[in-house]
């Protein structure tokens, strides 16, 4: 079976002053009347009725969040009527690896050896069949054995992202659309290194979406990263369950190094320690379906629906003689005039106004917030 993993522990920092510490960004309805959290589960269904020949039997989502926010996700989950295979609860986040690892660890439990899909909470994907169709066959290949990426084609040299070498086409049985075989991983390169994978044309963006059996997680978490290994089976033996949660002792987990799947193994999988078969077994499925991980309020106003004038406006906005803005006005009126290419959100304790180019700079507010304590 195929058994999705959603990773819901980021903060999101760069959408303030919606997106809290408290709040983050994939409990928001950015993108439509539900959440990120809500889309990326709901985005699933049909997946078994539209590929019936892929057998893919899709199980209930496991989800992976900081303590802070069980209960944020089982009511989001309770409202669109899906129940959680389990709810597991990190005292303080140790980044993507050894979330993952807690997932295969749990997801282990019930079924043999279930192959995960992995997915960020906070990514919205325009077409959905689209994407399910190439879920349907990453699941083909990831029962074969392979680690399957999904590549989306790089509009500019972003920094944030991590990149993938496509390779040769990617024979196998049933497929319905492409995969090739994955030459090279590179998690955030530099802006220079970035500008030259974009002139190649050989390289795609990692999606940060993935597809693997839980034991082949395992074991590569186990050879590139014995300490998270170590650590988080430890504290996954000595984790109390509470319901749909699962709970984690502090001081186990907080023992795991902190490190991102695309450092600890992704880029391994691909570098001098890796062997023949690693590389042969990883693949790239390149995904052309409105794909963004809403990184920032630019991102958002790209994504939603704009009017005639190019502007995006989310509650009680107006706007006069104003082209490509993003207007976010849910507790009173905002009203902007003769302007373009802005920002404006407000909440009832703050507001941003910023150039819809300096979105990526809204993070120097969070660092001056820091800083004040
Ligand atoms: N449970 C849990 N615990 N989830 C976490 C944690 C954690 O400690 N840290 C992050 N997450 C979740 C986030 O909520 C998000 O859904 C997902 O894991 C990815 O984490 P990010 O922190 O957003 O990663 P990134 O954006 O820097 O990079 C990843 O995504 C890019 C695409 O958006 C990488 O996979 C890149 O290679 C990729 O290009
Ligand atoms: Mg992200």
């Amino acid at each position: 079976s195929l058994q999705p993993v959603i990773l819901s522990g980021g903060s999101g920092t760069r959408l303030w002053p919606l997106s809290r510490e408290a709040y983050p960004k994939q409990f928001l309805p950015l993108t439509s009347e539900h959440t990120m959290l809500q889309e990326t589960v709901l985005r699933l269904d049909g997946l078994d009725a539209e590929h019936p020949r892929h057998a893919v039997g899709l199980a209930a989502p496991l989800l992976i969040c900081n303590d802070a926010h069980r209960f944020l996700v089982a009511e989001q989950l309770r409202v669109i009527g899906v129940e959680a295979a389990c709810i597991v609860l990190e005292p303080k986040g140790r980044n993507t690896a050894p979330a993952l690892t807690l997932a295969a660890l749990a997801a282990t439990q019930d079924d043999e050896d279930p192959i995960l899909l992995v997915m960020p909470a906070d990514h919205t994907i325009r077409n959905e069949s689209g994407f399910r169709a190439a879920v349907a066959d990453a699941y083909l290949l990831a029962r074969e054995g392979a680690v399957v990426t999904f590549g989306i084609v790089p509009s500019k040299p972003e920094t944030g992202y991590g990149y993938i070498r496509q390779g040769r086409v990617y024979q196998a049985e049933g497929l319905a659309g492409r995969a090739y075989a994955l030459d090279g991983f590179v998690e955030k390169p530099d802006a220079e290194t970035a500008q030259g994978y974009l002139a190649s044309g050989d390289y795609l963006w990692n999606s940060g979406i993935f597809v693997l059996k839980a034991s082949l997680w395992l074991g590569l978490v186990e050879r590139f990263c014995p300490d998270i290994a170590q650590a988080v089976g430890k504290a996954f033996v000595a984790a109390t369950e509470d319901g749909d949660f699962l709970r984690l002792d502090a001081d186990l987990f907080g023992a795991s190094p902190s490190d991102s799947i695309d450092y600890a193994v992704m880029e391994r999988l691909c570098g001098p320690d890796a062997d023949a078969d690693d590389l042969a077994s990883a693949v790239v499925i390149p995904l052309d379906v409105g794909w963004s991980d809403v990184g920032a309020w630019s991102a958002l106003w790209e994504v939603r629906e704009q009017d005639a004038a190019g502007n995006v406006l989310d509650g009680d906005a107006f706007v006069h003689n104003a082209r490509n803005n993003l207007l976010m006005a849910n507790h009173r009126m905002v009203a902007a005039v003769g302007v373009d290419d802005l920002i404006l959100v407000e909440t009832p304790d703050a507001v941003l106004v910023a150039s819809k180019e300096s979105a990526q700079d809204v993070k120097a507010v969070i660092q001056f917030l820091q800083r004040q304590g």
